[in-house]
């Protein structure tokens, strides 16, 4: 093993500042919602990274991104990215670290003249975020077969763009079948985006498993009407059915407990004014639990809640589901793999779930899958003030680089 190796953390701070200026919000963090122009300059900048580093780009038909750098062998690659689109109040890190980690660790080598038995891939996948078009991970999902190009192509974002267009329009559709990619395994490096490892002063998160993720939408339809003049029981108030689901589902997650939460990031109401009962209202709700029974107990208290809601309300709903993924448990060997690093570079190190989805949970389907976690500044993330700070980014990045050195040979 080559035991005194060690990359760059500020080569690695300066790309991540680099690529962050693309989508630069005001007062810090991005946004390059996925196959936006924002992310077509992003895949730009990342791809001729991945020529200058000598690697071998390729790119798969639902743009998809692979810098292969050849073993001595000729035999599956060992893999490590994550994805570069952000959410719109986004931060530099989520995501970006993943790949930026890897590009670093492929300079570590170069430089030192390292050529590992099995080849590396630096990945980034499409559409990660899920923040425009659902589902999340959908790149990585539709990588491993596990959801149809031609149904990926024809989903409608949030803005009613289709994904197959987008694609085309920012010229990211490549050549490379999709599928049933052959990977001897994977590790993505990612920031927590939550609050555990800072608050146990722990500077490496060995993630074991990746919490099951349900994402639903409700489309309310009631009458509009007059606020003054109509009395509260002749009202089919969308709004207020919207409203009402909310906090149930906040008491809902608290209820059900353990790490069972309960989230509804979306609500749009028509006409939205001030004096006009509401006709029209759609809601998102996204429910995570790292235990699938409770998942699936919440996902069914809440349909129930919303027929009876409707029922009383005298209004109609619409129901669509937008992702479910269920809990994934990563690789023991992997995770194994992951704490020994961290170890021997002396690092704090714990065992730990994920709560944020990752590509990862999508490639665990056909390969030995782990993660590394760093720690996130205030727990923050999906947030412009997203943080980690630059030893734990380079301490992540180590361990990223000597498990793929362990997995590689
Ligand atoms: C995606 O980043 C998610 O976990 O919501
Ligand atoms: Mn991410
Ligand atoms: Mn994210
Ligand atoms: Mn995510």
């Amino acid at each position: 093993m080559h035991d005194t190796l060690r990359i760059n953390g500020q080569r690695l701070i300066s790309r991540l500042e680099r690529l962050g200026e693309i989508g630069a919000l005001p007062g810090g963090g991005c946004c390059r919602l996925a196959l936006t122009e924002e992310d077509r300059q992003g895949r730009e900048l990342v791809i001729s990274w991945m020529y200058e580093l000598g690697l071998q780009v390729s790119s798969d038909a639902m743009g998809n991104v692979f810098g292969l750098r050849p073993g001595t062998e000729d035999s599956p690659p060992v893999m490590t990215g994550s994805h570069i689109d952000t959410v719109r109040t986004g931060g530099i890190y989520d995501g970006n670290l993943g790949v930026l980690g890897g590009l670093e660790v492929i300079e570590t080598l170069n430089e030192a003249g390292i050529v590992t038995r099995r080849p590396l891939c630096v990945a980034f996948f499409t559409n990660e975020e899920g923040a425009r078009f659902a589902p999340d991970m959908m790149g990585s999902l539709v990588y491993v077969g596990g959801m149809s190009l031609d149904d990926a192509l024809a989903t409608k974002g949030i803005d009613g763009q289709r994904v197959g267009d987008c694609l085309e329009q920012i010229g990211a559709r490549g050549s490379e079948p999709v599928g049933n990619p052959d990977v001897h395994a994977y590790v993505e490096l990612h920031i927590e985006q939550g609050p555990v490892l800072e608050e146990s002063s722990i500077t490496i998160g060995a993630v074991e498993k990746v919490q099951g993720i349900s994402w639903q939408e409700f489309c309310f339809t009631g009458t509009s009407n007059h606020a003054g003049t109509t009395p509260m029981r002749l009202r089919h108030d969308a709004g207020y059915a919207a409203m009402a689901t909310g906090s149930f589902v906040r008491e809902l997650a608290n209820r059900i407990g353990g790490d069972q939460v309960g989230t509804v990031g979306a609500l749009q109401m028509e006409p939205n004014l001030v004096n006009v009962v509401a006709n029209q209202a759609s809601l998102t709700v996204d429910l995570r639990n790292t235990d699938n029974d409770r998942l699936k107990q919440a996902e069914a208290e809440l349909l129930d809640f919303i027929e009876r809601l409707a029922e009383r309300e005298g209004i109609e709903v619409q129901h669509r589901t937008l992702a479910r993924f269920d809990p994934v448990p990563f690789d023991t060997d992997m995770i194994d793999c992951v704490e020994a690093s961290a170890k021997a570079f002396g690092h704090s190190v714990m065992r730990m779930p994920s709560g944020a989805g990752h590509d990862a949970q999508m490639l665990a389907r056909v390969c030995p899958t782990a993660m590394i976690f760093v720690p996130s500044v205030d727990g923050i993330s999906h947030n412009i003030n997203e943080y980690t700070a630059p030893e734990d980014l380079e301490a992540g990045t180590n361990v990223l680089l000597r498990v793929l050195l362990d997995l590689a040979g």
